[in-house]
């Protein structure tokens, strides 16, 4: 799934047709608890799934899988140059990292030449709106342009969870900067069948404004 609108990778099919991605080795980067890994080892492909936080590798131990876990940063990741086909995000590092190019550059790195990198972020034009999922959250309260984080701190004054907010064109230009090709960038649109509410998504604001941007990226 490559956000909450509801986007699956089989209707989607940005890694790829589905009967292609077996025996495929696939890096999945802020997996949480691994479904994108568990549904690419369903298709006969051979996931990794890398996480920064040890809570969630637990949780995607206790899910289960026959695939491997690695608790690493993914800026900085534990695999020799050219290991993987493919790999993935769904909303997972990118959004939270200071520095996406590192990522960006690390992914290549791992990647062998004609892989593809497809990863999901909050699309940048909701930095502007309020994070509510109804009418509240459709009326501008914040610079698209504002590049401050955000940042929720404990009693004691430290970061305990942070957003990096990039622009659409930011973004084209860390891709592109860190040597990978822009394919294709997705914005997925609010469908009918879609009737949940999440945080700050909703049918409401879906049918309104894009809520994901998912990029599709190649190594030459
Ligand atoms: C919003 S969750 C997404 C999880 C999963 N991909 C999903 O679709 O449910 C973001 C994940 O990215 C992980 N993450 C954040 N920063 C990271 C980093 N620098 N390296 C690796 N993982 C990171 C978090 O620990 C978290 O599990």
């Amino acid at each position: 799934m490559w956000g909450p609108e509801g986007l699956d990778e089989v209707e989607a099919e940005l890694l790829g047709p589905p009967e292609e991605l077996k025996g495929k080795d696939v890096l999945e980067i802020g997996a949480g608890a691994a479904q994108c890994a568990r549904w690419l080892a369903a298709q006969g492909a051979h996931p990794v799934a890398l996480d920064l936080s040890h809570r969630q590798l637990q949780h995607a131990l206790r899910i289960g899988g026959s695939f491997p876990l690695v608790c690493a940063d993914a800026g900085a990741l534990p695999f020799a140059d050219g290991s993987f086909d493919l790999a993935c995000s769904a909303y997972g590092a990118l959004p939270f990292v200071a520095d996406p190019r590192l990522v960006l550059r690390e992914v290549r790195r791992v990647l062998r030449p004609g892989g593809r990198f497809v990863f999901s972020v909050t699309h940048p034009i909701r930095w502007a709106f309020p994070d509510e999922p109804g009418p509240e959250g459709l009326s501008v309260a914040a610079s698209y342009f504002d590049r401050t984080p955000y940042v929720e701190q404990d009693e004691e004054g430290r970061a305990v969870y942070v957003e990096h907010h990039r622009t659409l064109g930011d973004r084209v230009r860390d891709i592109v900067a860190s040597g990978f090709r822009l394919v294709d960038l997705v914005e997925p649109e609010w469908p009918a069948w879609n009737s949940s509410e999440w945080g700050g998504w909703s049918p409401l604001r879906g049918a309104l404004i894009p809520g994901t941007a998912v990029f599709v990226c190649e190594r030459d």
